[in-house]
């Protein structure tokens, strides 16, 4: 359950296969990666160097940077086919981007379901003038703490609906009927304030999550601060990112962390779904805790940006440049997923390469671009999406690229909250009959995906792509090495050329 040590804001990412047995069932896989930390406005230059073997799981790669915003470099924003094509084995690529705000990120692969074999780690970019500085004591690796559902097998023989086999924490848990490996450990000290940073990493599942006994005050979400709210539970969707901060100011002890999926084995029994949260000079114990009755959960339209906290355009349903309406829905025929009667399937060619054809008018737009599933988007413009939800296989985390959103209509809320919505980079659209309606202003050029984060659906097409502001998507700052994979990767699916 040790992390590698940390990397950044330059470094080199090995991927290697190798036997893994995180929740004690022993299987071929992907170590899940070490933190990537930088300072607010360092440059990341990260090299991926591919070394992967086992072609029971995809070999090629393309690593995605989720929640940073690629401004001038969407080259470097990571999902195969749309950004970029894969990196062949035994080839590496260089990512070199801003950490362009700071908070809490995750890094994953975006190619077919890889990083449910584990390819995934965290990512903190520090604000060394934090405005919540003075409310805690202590924020480094040890307050970092990742959620992940684990597979017993490979994510290329999952399709559609997936059932976890554990939950891990901090990278390791327990099966159902499994050995009873060494949970992990989130130590404190007695009267120390913590802000830790609660990651989900998931490929399906949402959790809720408490640490027994313990109050949290969110502070951030998804890389964006928020006003201080105190909760004693939260419901944490894939890929989505908070900071809290706690006070270790309950008796000396050993309390559990919960994280109860609402897919696969649920509950707690044996030590599922858990990890220990333990105090300095508590016996090196498993808790007899239990969890009270939730109080205050997190309810999402009591968040509140702070910073230029009001959404784009105009506050009225509507008041926006562009609205788009978003009905997501499955095709019992194809067993796909479609967004507005289009599934996506990716190009054979990456869109960015193609859309840099299109501008250059070397060929029609028609031809190119996949299935009607991009949409243009000008310059400058207020973006309002409404998006129903969808019961089957539901909720849906729904994560755009390139951008936050406000969320100016949360999923089980009738109201609209223009003046101060939490922003963030992914938000459930829910299961009942309550639409999500999200806001954006176009001012970032590039090719955007927007998907479903339970990486089987986006697998399963749940995906489009907003082409945004499209004669100012340039390759030009892509180094010559980007220019070389699409070449690489066809002569390695016709080797004998
Ligand atoms: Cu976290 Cu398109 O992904």
């Amino acid at each position: 359950g040790e992390r590698p040590p940390a990397i950044g804001p330059a470094g080199v990412l090995s991927l290697t296969n190798k036997v893994v047995a995180p929740d004690g069932f022993a299987r071929s896989g992907i170590e899940f990666g070490p933190l990537i930390k930088a300072n607010w406005n360092e440059k990341f230059a990260i090299t991926v160097a591919n070394l992967l073997t086992d072609k029971s799981m995809p070999v090629n790669t393309a690593i995605h940077w989720h929640g940073l915003f690629q401004r001038g470099s969407s080259w470097a924003d990571g999902p195969a086919f749309v950004t970029q094509c894969p990196i062949i084995p035994n080839e590496s690529f260089d990512y070199v981007f801003d950490a362009d705000h700071p908070g809490t990120f995750w890094y994953h692969s975006h190619l077919k379901a890889q990083y449910c074999d584990g390819l995934r780690g965290p990512i903190v970019i520090y604000n060394p003038n934090d405005p919540y500085r003075d409310m805690y004591d202590v924020d480094d690796e040890s307050t970092i703490i990742t959620l992940a559902d684990w597979y017993h097998l490979f994510s290329l023989q999952i399709r559609g609906a997936a059932r976890p086999d554990s939950t891990l924490i901090n990278g390791v848990g327990r099966y159902k009927g499994g050995p009873k490996v060494d949970l992990a450990v989130v130590n404190v000290e007695a009267g120390k304030r913590y802000r830790f940073r609660l990651v989900s990493m998931a490929c399906d599942p949402n959790w809720q999550f408490s640490i027994d006994g313990h109050q949290m005050t969110i502070i951030e979400a998804d890389g964006e601060y928020t006003e201080p709210l105190v909760v004693d539970s939260l419901q944490i969707f894939a890929g989505q990112r908070y900071s809290f901060v706690l006070k270790a100011d309950q008796p000396v002890g050993n309390y559990w962390i919960r994280a109860d999926p609402n897919i696969g084995d649920r509950g707690f029994e044996g030590g599922l779904n858990s990890a220990i949260f333990r105090y300095k000079g508590a016996a090196a114990q498993e808790p007899t805790s239990s969890a009270s009755q939730s109080q205050k959960p997190l309810r999402e339209s009591d968040l509140h940006a702070t910073e230029n906290p009001a959404a784009p355009g105009r506050p009225v349903p509507g008041g926006a440049d562009v609205s788009l309406r978003l009905v997501p829905s499955f095709n019992t025929q194809t067993l796909s997923f479609e967004i507005n009667g289009k599934s996506f399937i990716p190009p054979s060619l990456p869109t960015l390469p193609v859309m840099l054809q299109i501008m250059s008018g070397t060929k029609q737009a028609q031809e190119l671009l996949p299935q009607g599933s991009v949409v243009g988007l000008e310059r400058n413009k207020v973006v309002e999406l409404i998006i129903p939800p969808l019961a089957i296989g539901g909720p849906h985390p729904m994560h755009l690229h390139g951008h936050a959103f406000s969320v100016v209509r949360s999923a089980g809320n009738a109201s609209y909250n223009f003046a101060n919505p939490v922003r963030r980079d992914v938000v459930s659209i829910g299961a009942g009959n309550d639409e999500v309606t999200i806001r954006f202003t176009t001012d970032n050029p590039g090719p955007w995906l927007l998907h479903c984060h339970i990486d089987f659906h986006l697998e399963n097409g749940f995906a489009m792509v907003f082409a945004e502001d499209i004669p100012n998507i340039t390759g030009d700052n892509a180094p010559q090495q980007w220019k070389e994979l699409c070449p690489k990767y066809q002569r390695s699916l016709n080797p004998a050329q």
